[in-house]
């Protein structure tokens, strides 16, 4: 069951991170080339939200079960356990919570210009951060690419 999650969710990294480049593809083009914000452009910015949602679901079922989640004492002296119990936990959260404020602020919005704005800024802040916080495999000793 354990391999399977870690496996799920080190896959659905390149989805999330490819619907959130799609997303951002769309929101930019249709805010500098003034366009009308279509039923398309909403589902690609629901897509990589419903991703990214999956996404925690699959990280918060680890945090319980991953043995590089440790709050025993001096645990977090070691970079590894510091890194997810602590830091990729907290950054992933933060973006994700972004991207979902970007949608939903999208959503209320009137005018096409100020939808696909919201939208381009908020999924770009949260890219940025789930960048910064992968667990890259030249970065964090025995991660996967896959
Ligand atoms: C968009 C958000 C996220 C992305 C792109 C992401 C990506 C990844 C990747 C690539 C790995 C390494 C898998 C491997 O070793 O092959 C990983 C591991 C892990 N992630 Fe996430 N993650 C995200 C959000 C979260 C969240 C929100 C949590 C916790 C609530 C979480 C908890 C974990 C844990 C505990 C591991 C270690 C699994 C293990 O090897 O035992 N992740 N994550």
């Amino acid at each position: 069951m354990y391999n399977i999650l870690v496996h799920l969710h080190s896959v659905n990294r390149w989805i999330v991170l490819l619907l959130i480049v799609l997303a951002l593809i769309k929101s930019f083009s249709g805010w500098f080339g003034k366009k009308d914000f279509t039923d398309a452009d909403k589902k690609s910015a629901l897509f990589a939200l419903i991703f990214t949602h999956i996404q925690l679901i699959l990280g918060l079922a680890l945090f319980f079960i991953s043995p590089l989640v440790s709050f025993e004492e001096g645990a977090l002296k070691s970079e590894i356990f510091r890194f997810y119990t602590v830091e990729h936990f907290t950054m992933m959260i933060i973006a994700i919570a972004l991207i979902t404020i970007g949608f939903s602020l999208s959503k209320r919005a009137q005018e096409s210009i100020t939808k696909f704005k919201r939208v381009a800024v908020f999924y770009l802040l949260g890219l940025i951060i789930i960048l910064s916080s992968i667990p890259w495999p030249f970065r964090i000793p025995g991660a996967g690419w896959f």
